[in-house]
């Protein structure tokens, strides 16, 4: 930690065995396992069933969903190592959506003090996200990501085949990060963003703003692995949107994280606006296009002080004050903003009054 590189290879191919073999070849027979969820299992996994039990690969599959990244499924993996010989020599694959990326990453960095494991992301999300970065974990006590390490996969296999079975919600919550890293980093990539249809998929260029926005992470991720600094950038959009997030599944509504973060970051905006000096006219244009992609969650104004209190929960403050990442144009950042009470209140009015 804190060397300014990326540990991982990061792999872009449609030929997932292919590359799997290169990596299984590394290690000692039998020292190599697959962590897998249900659904990914049914849909994809199983159809590499042959190639993995040729290989002498054993295989455990936990059930799918955000529910289950806890305790009970990391105890599921360590058993099913150490029944089978896992030592810290051995390769963790793990193939599936953040949920298990998070989970089998956990898994593997504490088993025996540590061991490799290797990434195949199938979501959107977790290909432009979770699957770069070294952040493994679980859920615990109610807490979103309460226990985890910093350890990088050796290698992220990203194989934009797997997203032709997700449901458009899901490839559309994934993009909300893609956007993100436009916004924080690159003018270019967010123009590609803003031409990229979502409802007539091109893979070939889905495939290249899958790689783009990956550089932008893995960018920020380098030069501030734990997050100290700049890695904040990444937060953008965050602090309102996990307000939402987490308001909405208190209402028993539950959105989608990309969604609570495209509103999130329409907030931000207005804080960028007010307090760092954003372009007001890009703003509402960035603002009235995030709508038209990903509608609207609708609040009332009595339920700003609800928002308001779940933000000073979040993990970025420091000694009380709830701090954001904001934009002076797009592509710079500034972190560790802090804003009043009244201005989240204007910023929560102008995402309602849209
Ligand atoms: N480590 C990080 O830096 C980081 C960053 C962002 C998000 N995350 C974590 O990622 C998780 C969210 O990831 P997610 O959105 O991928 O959720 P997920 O893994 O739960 O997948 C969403 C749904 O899609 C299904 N699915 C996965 N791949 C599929 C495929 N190819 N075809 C059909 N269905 C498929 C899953 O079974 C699940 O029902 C959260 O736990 C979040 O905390 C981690
Ligand atoms: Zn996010």
């Amino acid at each position: 930690m804190g060397n300014s590189t990326i540990y991982s290879k990061i792999i872009y191919t449609i030929h997932t065995e292919i590359e799997l073999s290169r990596w299984i070849a590394k290690y000692p027979a039998g020292k190599v396992f697959l962590v897998t969820e249900e659904t990914v299992d049914k849909v994809w996994v199983q159809k590499s069933d042959a190639f993995f039990q040729s290989a002498g690969i054993k295989k455990v599959v936990i059930l799918s969903g955000e529910n289950n990244k806890k305790i009970d499924s990391v105890l599921k993996i360590w058993e099913f190592l150490s029944k089978n010989g896992g030592d810290r020599k051995s390769l963790v694959i793990n193939i599936g959506g953040g949920m298990l990326t998070d989970l089998g990453g956990f898994a593997a960095s504490t088993f025996k003090r540590g061991c490799d494991f290797l990434n195949v992301p199938t979501t959107l999300l977790s290909q432009v996200d979770a699957s770069v970065g070294g952040k493994t974990g679980i859920n615990f006590n109610g807490l979103k990501n309460e226990i985890g390490t910093f350890q990088e996969p050796v290698a992220v296999i990203i194989n934009t085949n797997y997203l032709t079975t997700i449901d458009a919600e899901n490839l559309k919550s994934g993009f909300a990060e893609i956007i993100k890293h436009g916004l924080i980093h690159n003018p270019k990539h967010l123009a590609d963003c803003k031409n990229f249809d979502l409802n007539k998929i091109e893979y070939q260029a889905l495939q290249q703003l899958i790689s783009d926005s990956v550089g932008v992470k893995s960018w920020f991720v380098s030069n501030d692995p734990t997050e100290k600094g700049i890695r904040k950038a990444l937060n953008f959009g965050h602090t309102v949107g996990h307000a939402f997030e987490s308001f909405a599944m208190q209402m028993q509504t539950p959105i989608q994280h990309g969604y609570a973060v495209a509103y999130g970051m329409i907030a931000e905006l207005y804080l960028s606006a007010k307090k760092c000096g954003f372009p007001v006219s890009e703003m509402d244009e960035l603002a009235r296009w995030l709508i038209q992609l990903y509608g609207k969650f609708e609040t009332e104004e009595s339920q700003f002080e609800a928002l308001f209190e779940l933000m000073t929960h979040d993990k970025k403050n420091e000694s009380g004050r709830i701090n954001f990442t904001l934009l002076t144009v797009v592509g710079k950042i500034a972190i560790d903003q802090h804003c009043e009470k009244a201005l989240i209140f204007e910023a929560l009015s102008y995402y309602r009054n849209l």
